[in-house]
């Protein structure tokens, strides 16, 4: 039979060709994996099984015949948590539920970007959130940060640049609780200063929550900017970490003409219904014991991470103080270009999210890294960060055998 090329019929703009999924390595610390040992298995069995003997009837319909906001007792569960949590005054109506958060972040790109707009970021930032602007066309600048998140003043020096030049930010992204990559938490009083420059320049505020549930027990965080500000900033969050990524549950809370323009983005046919269903009888029973089990396992591993790279590289290594979450995020040396580490290392069973993929301007973060020390043991932590100091030592001469004092920012 005579056949032909299904590729040559490709539009232009067609995705690039995916690599085949070729399994993880030994010493998995890339993307943001959640804790196998702290996913509530017999937990989410109850719930399922309560679930779906009350409501399983309505998996006949279409959005449970409920709309397309999604599962009503998973939106009476956010908002609850987005009222007493985080500040924010919601009801069920205010929400809508995604699959996965970054199915928000595309819902608000399509919302607010043209080609040719700018938006502004966390000059370290999540990979999604910077590729996806910029597959909207928007050109996006870095917002200096420091250890407590972005800094107001260079927030307005950048602002009032471009009110300059005639240019409005579509939007400024922060994820101020518990920031990825660094695990910082803005202080009130700069969720105040960078809601009134938001007002005062007229540029909406993209809050991403994704790891707000996860802090260390001597941790708090103030209100969420949108408590702040409601108005001026869409919210968005993800039981991707609280509760489990492959579970595709996200959620986002904005005022009615923003969310209404969201709603309409949702083309899918329903976020997941039974994931839906779970999420919310789990949660609404055991959420504050879940997440005070899963940050405390999270914190113990943080630890062991932060023992071994003090014991594997000594001074080699500056790493930020995370006040929750999954991922360390470091420094090794200037001289050290860590692009130059990912395939050795993967050849000796590490992976790592190399720092350029994780900044607005990767040159910058040419020297930094990313660890997860969600999904590994406590002993595959130790082995796979010795694997890597290793690696690194063959490749740059860094650490030199002699590093053995901590030095930490
Ligand atoms: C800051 C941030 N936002 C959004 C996401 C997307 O997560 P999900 O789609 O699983 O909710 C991630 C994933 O790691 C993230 O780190």
């Amino acid at each position: 039979m005579d056949g032909f090329d299904i590729t040559t019929r490709f539009a232009a703009g067609a995705p690039a060709e995916a690599p085949r999924f070729g399994g993880f390595p030994p010493y998995n610390f890339i993307g943001g994996h959640n804790d196998p040992a702290l996913i509530p298995i017999d937990g989410l069995i109850a719930a399922a099984g309560s679930a779906l003997r009350r409501e399983g009837a309505k998996l006949a319909m279409y959005n449970l015949s409920q709309g397309p906001q999604g599962f009503r007792g998973l939106r009476e569960f956010v908002a609850g948590k987005l009222t007493h949590r985080r500040g924010i005054a919601a009801t069920a109506d205010d929400v809508l539920i995604t699959s996965g958060s970054g199915q928000g972040i595309d819902f608000v790109n399509r919302l607010l970007i043209s080609p040719g707009d700018t938006v502004l970021i966390e000059a370290f930032s999540y990979a999604g959130a910077i590729n996806r602007a910029r597959a909207a066309g928007a050109q996006v600048i870095g917002l200096p940060l420091d250890e407590d998140g972005i800094r107001p003043d260079a927030l307005e020096t950048i602002l009032s640049g471009l009110r300059d030049k005639g240019v409005t930010p579509k939007y400024i992204y922060t994820i101020p609780t518990i920031q990825n990559p660094t695990g910082s938490i803005l202080p009130l009083e700069r969720r105040r200063a960078i809601v009134a420059l938001s007002a005062r320049y007229g540029v909406p505020i993209f809050e991403d929550e994704c790891y707000a549930d996860l802090l260390w027990h001597d941790v708090d965080a103030p209100p969420a900017l949108r408590a702040l500000a409601p108005a001026q900033v869409i919210h968005i969050g993800s039981f991707s970490k609280s509760l489990a990524p492959a579970l595709r549950l996200g959620y986002a809370s904005a005022d009615w003409p923003v969310l209404a323009r969201m709603i309409a983005a949702k083309t899918d046919g329903g976020t997941g219904a039974i994931d839906q269903m779970v999420a919310a009888e789990y949660f609404t029973h055991h959420f504050g014991a879940h997440i005070g089990r899963l940050s405390a396992g999270l914190h113990a591993k943080l630890a062991v991470m932060q023992d071994a790279l003090a014991r594997e590289f000594g001074t080699a290594v500056e790493t930020w103080h995370p006040r929750g979450g999954i991922f360390l995020w470091m420094k090794l040396p200037d001289t050290v270009d860590v692009r130059a580490l990912v395939a050795p290392a993967l050849a000796a069973g590490v992976a790592f999210n190399p720092g350029p993929e994780w900044a607005v301007d990767a040159d910058a973060a040419r020297s930094h890294l990313r660890l997860c020390f969600a999904l590994p043991t406590a002993d595959e932590i130790r082995a796979g960060v010795a694997a890597f100091a290793r690696v690194c030592r063959e490749v740059t001469g860094i650490p030199s055998r002699s590093a053995n004092v901590t030095h930490s920012r």
